[in-house]
């Protein structure tokens, strides 16, 4: 059963409650939290304080995407702030196991994201210590980005490698999500799809929820 998380980084910062809502309505499971430091990705969005205010607006697992050059030194922060999951990326992590056990010993979900370009080689010995692997199919930074194509054989890599684990592990893939790709990218393994724009830039977001929903599943 897939799951559906939609990004906040395109939603309408000055009506966060309204839009979660309607995000719920349309049946999301997660809601996708990119947070980004100016420094590991260009832009800069929002940190803790934000999402200590939304904690309480939704019932929904907050999955918070660190893109950020230190994440060693949020964890706390997040996890305080009542997100559910932490996802890192192994290009920002030198000590990935500590890291994720880090993640672990806060009583939260620990995801590791590599980037288009960064080999699954590089997170092959973390997969027993991990609950999730996120496939970057877009650089890292923007939403509304296009989907690159190439990631997909990627993804199949990814879920053969997810599936060997002795544990259960989610293989989410972000960026670029549509209902044109979403078929493609389900059937290559992916059990969670983060989508920022084909969510809300269509004015219906319970209705593009639904469509993403249904477009992954077909
Ligand atoms: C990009 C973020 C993605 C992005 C997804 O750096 O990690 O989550 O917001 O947005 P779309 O679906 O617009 O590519
Ligand atoms: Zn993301």
């Amino acid at each position: 059963m897939i799951r559906i998380a939609p990004s906040l980084l395109s939603a309408n910062f000055s009506i966060l409650e309204a839009q979660i809502r309607q995000l719920e309505r349309g049946g999301a499971d997660w809601i996708h939290l990119d947070i980004m430091d100016g420094h590991f990705v260009p832009n800069l969005t929002f940190g803790a304080p934000v999402v200590r205010s939304l904690r309480p607006v939704t019932r929904l697992p907050l999955d918070a995407h660190l893109m950020v050059r230190e994440p060693d030194r949020l964890l706390d922060d997040f996890q305080k702030a009542g997100v559910d999951r932490i996802t890192v990326h192994v290009e920002t992590c030198p000590h990935l196991h500590r890291t994720v056990t880090q993640i672990r010993t806060l009583g939260l979900k620990a995801g590791v994201a590599v980037n288009p370009s960064t080999s699954l080689s590089t997170i092959e010995e973390i997969i027993p210590f991990v609950d999730l692997v996120l496939i970057m199919t877009v650089n890292p930074g923007f939403g509304g980005q296009k989907f690159i194509s190439t990631m997909l054989e990627k993804i199949e890599q990814a879920a053969r490698l997810v599936e060997s684990a002795s544990q259960p592990v989610e293989l989410e893939v972000d960026g670029g999500v549509d209902e044109k790709n979403a078929r493609a990218i389900a059937r290559a393994g992916a059990t969670v799809l983060v989508a920022g724009h084909s969510i809300f830039s269509k004015g219906d977001i319970r209705r593009a929820v639904q469509l993403l929903r249904k477009a992954a599943t077909e």
